[in-house]
């Protein structure tokens, strides 16, 4: 049975604007969502005295909904304040595609998702954020909750992947259950370094995988 997509939905999701990566981006974030499996990916330049978003790209790999929806995102938020694209929300959105199925609302709460966490992760990066509350291992693990395994649709901490967390000093050590050869190892270890690198008062990220562990116990 196919879904009643309005026009708009078809047409953005055929045509998409604002798909790709922005190089040497100020700000990235993905958001996956564990009902299906699906990501979406958005990337940010920000000028840094207006705080106008001057560019806005994404990269999705979810269904027709999330492509159609994540494209309006950017169109709607390009050339605005990032005061003003926090306002944005999946009703504007879904409302400027003429509407979505029940069932795919959550494909436009997940874009949305994206680009808040993308100003969240930007105003982190700049020091920007009203309350500077030091990050604890509690707020690591409410990021990690968000890292996806592509394998199962399920966050890394469901999954027990995330077998260790250290916080010290500014600096996070996170040791990861799987092997570095390990089909998805790359992507888990870039989305954890892109959720936890931006915190204001973090300085760096390490993910180890058991293998690379043990090596490094060995005399
Ligand atoms: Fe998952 Fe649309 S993003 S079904």
């Amino acid at each position: 049975m196919s879904l009643p997509y309005s026009e708009k939905v078809i047409e953005y999701f055929k045509n998409p604007k604002n798909v790709g990566e922005i190089e040497n981006a100020d700000a990235v974030a993905t958001e996956g969502s564990p009902a299906c499996g699906d990501m979406v990916k958005l990337f940010l330049k920000v000028d840094p005295d207006t705080r106008v978003i001057e560019d806005i790209k994404f990269k999705s790999y979810g269904c027709a909904s999330n492509i159609a929806t994540a494209s309006i995102i950017t169109e709607l938020a390009k050339k605005k304040s990032i005061e003003e694209a926090k306002k944005i929300n999946w009703k504007q959105a879904s409302d400027a595609l003429g509407g979505l199925p029940p069932v795919k609302v959550h494909c436009a709460v997940l874009a949305v998702d994206a680009l808040k966490t993308a100003i969240e992760n930007y105003e982190h990066k700049r020091g920007i954020v009203t309350k500077k509350e030091p990050t604890t291992v509690k707020m690591i693990r409410k990021r990690l909750a968000r890292v996806i395994n592509p394998l199962t649709g399920l966050d890394v901490l469901k999954v027990n992947f995330v077998k260790e967390i250290s916080l010290n000093d500014g600096k996070v050590d996170i040791l990861v259950d799987l092997n570095s050869d390990h089909q998805f190892a790359g992507n888990i270890k870039e989305e954890i370094k892109e959720r936890i690198e931006p915190l204001w008062d973090i300085d760096r990220v390490e993910v180890l995988f058991l293998d690379q562990a043990v090596k490094a116990e060995k005399p």
